[in-house]
């Protein structure tokens, strides 16, 4: 029998027709394109694309990225330079600068809270996007990420166990860096699903790129997504990778 005084429960039920041969194809036929086509990718499928990429999974939801999509000529133009003019960035008929960030962790928090898909965030949730802006943010002059190393080294020696966080600025970039080349992968496969390619790109020169976009000190260019459709001379060679037992342990 239900008891009113019940905690709520949401469930979502996993798809159980997935075409797990199609999947397969898009992630075997992903490859590093260096040289596209004139076929533009169409907008729509463009803007599907990067949609699919938001839906990556991100630390603590707080979805620390911005995706610049440059189509101004002009711009375009000194992207490529950035690029070190590699084919993959000249031929492109879309550039994607993936940029990772740490300077809107509060406001994050906050739409968690504001955005929360019930009526009203469960306490547990309200109490936990209080806390965790502290986990990653660094404060001035490091103030923040130097007083949590603290609180966190007294707290190991009583046997707590703590999530990772960030005790400085590279902590930061590094978290928020993850993260968005999750999204990052997530849109290269889209494109792949939708019959593009892409290739990710960090050769590029950062001062360079952060200056045609006007970035601040806490946003951090991770890659440049050169995308568009293949050219039949497009891929330079086949994909090789070396022995699974050099990369997979079962412990
Ligand atoms: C973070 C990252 C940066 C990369 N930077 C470049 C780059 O600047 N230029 C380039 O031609 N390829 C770049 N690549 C592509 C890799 O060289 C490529 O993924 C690797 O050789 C494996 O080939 P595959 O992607 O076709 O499987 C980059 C890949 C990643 C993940």
């Amino acid at each position: 029998m239900s008891n009113s005084s019940e905690k709520k429960r949401y469930f979502e039920a996993a798809p159980t027709d997935i075409d797990v041969e199609n999947f397969r194809k898009v992630l075997e036929s992903r490859r590093s394109v260096r040289k596209f086509t004139d076929t533009p990718i169409p907008a729509e499928i463009l803007d599907a694309c990067l949609d699919l990429a938001l839906l990556a999974p991100n630390s603590s939801n707080l979805q620390p990225w911005t995706f610049y999509v440059v189509q101004d000529p002009t711009k375009k133009k000194q992207l490529v330079k950035a690029c070190l003019s590699q084919l993959a960035a000249k031929t492109a008929s879309e550039l994607i600068v993936c940029v990772a960030r740490t300077d809107r962790i509060d406001e994050m928090a906050k739409r968690n809270l504001s955005e929360f898909p019930f009526p009203e965030a469960p306490k547990a949730v309200q109490k936990y996007y209080k806390f965790i802006p502290y986990n990653y943010k660094t404060g001035v002059l490091n103030s923040l990420g130097h007083a949590r190393k603290i609180a966190f080294g007294v707290a190991r020696k009583f046997d707590k166990q703590l999530p990772v966080s960030a005790f400085n600025p590279s902590d930061a970039k590094l978290w928020a860096s993850k993260t968005t080349a999750l999204a990052c992968e997530n849109l290269v496969l889209a494109l792949r699903a939708y019959g593009f390619d892409s290739c990710m790109m960090e050769g590029f020169d950062e001062p360079l790129v952060r200056k045609i976009l006007n970035l601040n000190s806490q946003q951090y260019p991770v890659m440049v997504i050169g995308a568009g459709e293949r050219a039949a001379d497009g891929v330079f060679f086949p994909q090789y990778r070396f022995d699974r037992d050099l990369f997979i342990q079962k412990v």
